[in-house]
């Protein structure tokens, strides 16, 4: 019994998609809108521009609650709710580069009405941006100036590849504003995700247990704030993980069991604690170095937050690093690399540790044989630079191989048959750098992070280890 709201949401990347496809779910009135016009056919046509599982089925039955747009003008006046989810893609000093935000900014001011509308910041800025933005609107729209109140920040915490299920069941939903009729706005907007009231659907079903969002009310800067601290802290638990998993290789300690002993205190948790090719991504590296920067600014030193980003370009290191304790000299070595994006059930290569993986593995002289279930076309356009072969499958891949670098824990990946795998390549070698590898590999040598019974250097053409199967989890 929800009054349906019309709504226009800047921007079609993750977040504005994700957005426009839940709040038409809801049952809103929703545009988006994109200045990229391909985007705004594809998307016509009922293609997505990004790889999201289960997101093209839940627009699917949206119908025309949900429309596209490349016009300011047929999308803002109309809107009740206006999301700005504009990318921040990062600087090469650390900062978020705002010209999108302040593009976006403006010609949202240019068509407001004047009535009321809320301006809803998603994207994930530096705190104070959400008043630089209001004083965009000011300046850009004079009718504007009454309600200059109304921006409100809206972080978002959805996972790429989970996306669906973040959105629809998500932990906490975080409105942040300096007055009132913004948040309340929000409130009735997000109505039917606070009272989970809505029909799950099928593909996404809600989880057992699941009861409602916590809601939390905040100042514009909190909720600005909050949406950095909780990804650098996820970002540090992960580091954290991976530093310890280092010196449990060295005191024979096994970090699977380790973080099994220290998650299930409820104060840490288990999520986020899983040690290997650490972390990458849109919004990890970028935050975290933001946030640092921001102390920068401010003549204030972040030291928690540096450790974790050196143990993360560390963590990168140390998987060609393991690979030299086998192979030595990778010069004329043939590596098979499977897994490119950042994690699984995503084709996004931003950051991924795959991508400094091959390069290093270019630089030493190896041949690299990559594959990825669904990054490899988007690697053929964004990873040109990089020197590798495709190959069709990860059987494929590792043909004749030297050594195998698991670099995504892709399901297909880890249930491969491993043992009749590796007798197809050249040398058995297996780097598990996401530590998804259950039992031992007795054909072969196998390398994980931070586990006991790691195999010991041995010479190129020596025995293969026979390695004493984990006890199971
Ligand atoms: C993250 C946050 O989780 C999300 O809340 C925020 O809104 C955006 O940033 P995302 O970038 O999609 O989401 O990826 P996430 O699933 O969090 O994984 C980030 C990286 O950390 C991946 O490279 C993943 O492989 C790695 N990771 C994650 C680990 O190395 N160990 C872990 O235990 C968990």
């Amino acid at each position: 019994l929800h009054s349906p709201l019309k709504v226009a949401v800047v921007g079609t990347g993750y977040v504005g998609l994700g957005t426009a496809a839940l709040l038409a779910y809801f049952g809103h009135q929703v545009v988006g809108l994109d200045i990229d016009q391909d985007k705004v056919a594809m998307l016509r046509r009922g293609e997505l521009p990004i790889y999201e599982p289960g997101l093209g089925e839940l627009m699917a039955v949206c119908g025309d609650r949900l429309r596209w747009t490349d016009d300011y003008a047929s999308a803002i006046p109309d809107a009740d709710v206006i999301f700005i989810c504009v990318g921040t893609p990062p600087l090469p000093g650390g900062q978020p580069d705002l010209r999108y935000l302040a593009a976006a900014a403006q010609d949202v001011a240019r068509n407001l009405n004047g009535k009321m509308q809320v301006v809803v910041n998603k994207s994930t800025v530096p705190v104070g941006t959400g008043d630089w933005v209001t004083r965009i609107i000011e300046e850009h729209a004079p009718d504007y100036k009454a309600h200059q109140y109304n921006v409100v920040s809206n972080p978002e915490f959805l996972r790429e590849g989970t996306a669906l299920f973040d959105s629809l069941y998500p932990d906490r939903l975080v409105l942040g504003g300096n007055n009132e009729h913004g948040v309340a706005r929000l409130l009735e907007l997000y109505a039917p995700l606070i009272e989970q009231d809505f029909e799950a659907p099928a593909h996404v079903p809600r989880p057992a247990g699941y009861t409602r969002p916590e809601v939390v009310a905040t100042s514009l800067s909190s909720a600005e704030m909050i949406k950095y601290a909780a990804n650098a802290f996820l970002a540090l638990k992960i580091s954290f993980a991976n530093e310890i998993a280092g010196l449990c290789e060295r005191v024979d300690a096994d970090i699977e069991e380790v973080v099994r002993g220290i998650g299930s205190d409820t104060r840490i948790g288990r999520q986020f604690l899983s040690a290997g090719a650490g972390w990458g991504g849109s919004c990890f590296g970028k935050d975290t170095s933001a946030l640092i920067s921001t102390g920068e600014e401010y003549g204030y030193d972040m030291p928690i937050l540096r450790a974790a980003v050196t143990i993360n370009l560390r963590q990168r290191q140390l998987i060609v690093a393991k690979l030299q304790k086998h192979l030595h000299r990778l010069q004329g070595k043939r590596v098979a690399v499977l897994g490119m994006a950042f994690k699984p059930n995503t084709d996004d290569l931003r950051d991924a540790p795959a991508h400094d993986t091959i390069a290093r593995l270019n630089e030493l002289g190896a041949t690299v044989v990559a594959h990825d279930p669904v990054a490899m076309e988007r690697a053929r356009r964004e990873w040109g630079h990089l020197k590798y072969v495709e190959a069709e499958s990860a059987g494929a891949a590792l043909v004749g191989a030297d050594a195998v670098i698991l670099m995504t824990e892709w399901k297909q990946y880890a249930e491969l048959d491993w043992n009749e795998a590796v007798k197809t390549m050249r040398q058995p070698v297996v780097i598990d750098a996401r530590n998804v590898l259950r039992g031992g590999l007795p054909g072969g040598t196998l390398e994980r992070i931070g586990r006991r019974g790691q195999s010991q250097p041995q010479p190129q053409s020596g025995p293969a280890l026979h390695l004493k199967p984990e006890a199971t989890k």
